[in-house]
């Protein structure tokens, strides 16, 4: 661990523009890092927080696929969304980009060649998983099949979400694609891979022994697991056609692997901000070329399901290139559940951001509170909305709420809201103060081993010390009797409150913005040590504004509300479910022998396709029936070009009486059938040595 940085390279996982953000992201990402990056500056720390948007990657094109539009639009439409939602929250990035971006894809390629030319990469020409039907390789999520390790049979082909291993696409057992539901034959193609072997023993060193103690378990529970398997070559190249080129001959048409380019956003990003800032952004990334030695503490905030590629296949890459320093530390969280559920975008299980703030709009702190007291920071936890409200009730508002509202009340009662001139103190005052005064270290502790629960909940011991202070002090009673010593009273409580203006910034920030208003704070001098270091927050004559509510009551209306629109997802999914298995039609009238007989169904090969002029859904095709080569229209062009479809075998009823369509005279039909995706295949007779012409009985 370094001590005593010079400065701070913080990011934040890049999240995926295939969807918006839900709790799951605020709760293990987001907001921890928000905690720590607004602590650091309270503290005048140089920081530089990173993130933006993960735009390559298979999970993209699966999602343009699904809604019918481009990846641009996709990534476009997301980027929109993630960044609102972040700003809404109060994610306080130095800097948000995208990795879309033209600075990333040259950062990318020109890291990329680094490597080539360094001989850090393995050329080969392997077998890889194809669908014959797509004509398309098959990688990460575009194949599914059981896992090897732990018998899942949903693994993708880059990862199994149930054991959390990370997986090649041939390692899985009974693959199948997802865009056809083929089984993939192996087509060989080649690829660059990444030599993690080379860096087993350096990698084992540096984490499990280096980083024994202030690493969480978690994290080195896995890395350990990977290294006990022994690391294999990993291909950092695709052949797909949404991505970063990959900049060497010889590679045409193939892509970096969204899992090299996506961490170097992270680099790409910081170069953004400090061209922006008028920053040197290699002082926030790479060695100091005297010593070798860095004096910049990089933390990467990640949840659990990303850490092999940052505390494995990232810093390889790093220490391939040789220039850039390691992370400090990887604090990944667990997975946070939704009422006992696994959050999910494509069961819609999840409180979506933007719509929680319609819900419960200007209640981003409230949210914010209640995922870090749930905080999954050692193990998987449960999100339920009745703690939610616990969390408003009986802390925000009971507690922190309570207090300020009493001090801020009181003291404009009393004192025309002057903070009022202290007489001597007595013991307990004397108390009160120095506890105060050692809070910013109890909770500076906390935040720095990563710990933000227990930060938290310093922090409203805070709010408690106040509380409990101006209860045993009573000054509304005192008032009438010794006003004298009213005046200390509520010299001290304006003290603690000013306090908590400060210390609860990380944390609510938007809060802290409505104290400095209510007290009229002065934040230009305000920081974290200011607390423990200045003998007054809130001098005696200072004058403080009027009171507001911090924290409403959250009414059970609302949180019913909320758990019956979590109970109607679980129905539509129900009703989606039994809809599929309706959609299955049922079977027709009988057809005699006879009947069956009279269709002549032959096999045939498209060998000439185009569109009908003017008509957006037919295709005319030629094609061979092994009799002939006839005319046959098709009603497929919305699902396949003219191109796409030359040279497949099909299955044809030849003898259909003819029809005219458009002025071309089919005459016959392809038979064609569904997959459950809508998507529209050929009933493909593609059965070695069968031959145009053979019929089909
Ligand atoms: N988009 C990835 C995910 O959501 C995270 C990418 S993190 C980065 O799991 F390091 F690659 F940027
Ligand atoms: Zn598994």
């Amino acid at each position: 661990m370094l001590e005593n940085p010079k400065r701070y390279t913080i990011t934040a996982a890049l999240p995926y523009t295939n969807g918006p953000i839900h709790i799951g992201h605020l709760a293990g990402v987001y907001v921890p890092s928000d905690i720590y990056a607004r602590y650091l500056r309270l503290q005048g720390k140089d920081v530089a927080f990173i993130c933006g948007s993960d735009e390559h990657g298979v999970a993209i094109s699966m999602k343009a696929k699904k809604e019918g539009i481009s990846p641009q639009e996709v990534i476009d439409k997301y980027d929109a969304i993630i960044r609102k939602s972040f700003v809404d929250f109060g994610i306080s990035f130095d800097n948000y980009s995208r990795t879309s971006s033209k600075i990333h894809h040259d950062t990318a390629q020109e890291f990329f060649r680094k490597l080539y030319d360094n001989n850090d990469f393995i050329e080969e020409v392997t077998e890889q998983l194809y669908d014959a039907k797509a004509d398309q390789f098959l990688a990460d999520r575009f194949v599914v099949g059981t896992c090897p390790k732990c018998g899942n049979e949903e693994a993708y082909g880059d990862q199994c979400e149930k054991c959390g291993s990370t997986l090649n696409a041939t390692d899985l057992i009974n693959p199948k694609s997802t865009i056809t539901g083929e089984i993939p034959v192996l087509k060989s193609t080649k690829h660059w891979f990444l030599p993690l072997d080379r860096y087993q023993d350096f990698l084992k060193e540096w984490i499990l022994v280096g980083h024994e103690k202030d690493w969480k378990v978690n994290v080195l529970g896995q890395v350990k697991s990977w290294l006990d398997d022994g690391l294999k070559p990993r291909a950092v190249t695709r052949d797909l056609d949404w991505g970063i080129d990959v900049p060497v001959e010889g590679a045409e048409g193939k892509k970096l692997y969204v899992w090299f380019d996506a961490p170097i956003g992270y680099i790409s990003a910081t170069k953004e901000w400090a061209a922006r800032e008028g920053k040197n952004w290699e002082d926030y990334w790479k060695l100091d070329s005297a010593s070798g030695g860095t004096s910049t503490k990089l933390v990467h905030f990640i949840g659990k399901d990303n850490i092999v590629f940052h505390c494995i296949i990232f810093p390889a890459m790093l220490k391939a290139e040789g220039t850039y320093i390691l992370p400090d530390n990887v604090p990944a969280n667990e997975f946070l559940n939704l009422e006992g559920n696994k959050l999910s975008t494509s069961k819609n299980w999840a409180v979506w951001l933007h719509e929680y703030l319609i819900d419960f709009p200007g209640k981003q702190d409230v949210l914010r509170y209640a995922l870090t007291a749930n905080a999954p920071e050692t193990k998987d936890n449960d999100f339920t909305w009745k703690d939610f409200q616990a969390r408003n009730n009986n802390e925000l508002a009971a507690v922190f709420g309570n207090f300020i509202n009493r001090v801020v009340v009181l003291t404009n009662k009393y004192y025309d809201g002057i903070v009022p001139q202290p007489n001597e103190f007595n013991e307990v005052d004397e108390r009160t103060l120095a506890e105060l005064k050692a809070y910013p270290a109890v909770i500076s502790s906390s935040i720095e081993r990563y710990r933000f629960r227990e930060a938290q909940v310093e922090l409203m011991n805070v709010a408690r010390l106040g509380n409990k202070y101006l209860a045993d002090e009573e000054p509304w009673k005192m008032v009438k009797t010794d006003p004298e010593r009213v005046k200390t009273q509520m010299y001290i409580a304006m003290q603690i409150a000013a306090a908590l203006q400060i210390l609860c910034e990380p944390f609510l920030p938007f809060t802290s913005g409505k104290l400095v208003k209510t007290l009229q704070c002065n934040v230009s001098t305000a920081n974290w040590k200011s607390v423990s270091e200045t003998s007054e927050l809130l001098k005696p004559g200072h004058k403080i504004g009027d009171a507001e509510i911090l924290f409403a009551q959250i009414e059970d209306a609302e949180i019913q509300n909320q758990i019956e629109k979590l109970e109607a997802t679980k129905t539509a999914n129900r009703e989606e479910i039994a809809s599929n298995l309706a959609m299955t039609e049922p079977q027709k009238e009988t057809a005699t022998f006879e009947d069956f007989s009279k269709l002549d169904l032959r096999v045939g090969t498209i060998v000439e396709a185009e569109k009908m002029p003017k008509a957006n859904k037919l295709l005319v095709l030629k094609v061979d029936t092994g009799m002939d080569v006839r005319t046959i229209v098709s009603g497929i062009a919305e699902h396949f070009s003219p191109e796409e479809v030359i040279g497949k075998r099909v299955t044809i009823l030849a003898n259909l009486a003819p029809r005219t369509l458009r002025g071309v005279e089919s005459e016959g039909m392809i038979l064609m059938t569904n997959l459950p995706d809508g998507k529209l295949v050929f009933v493909n007779p593609d059965v070695d040595g069968v031959d145009n012409g053979e019929t089909i009985s």
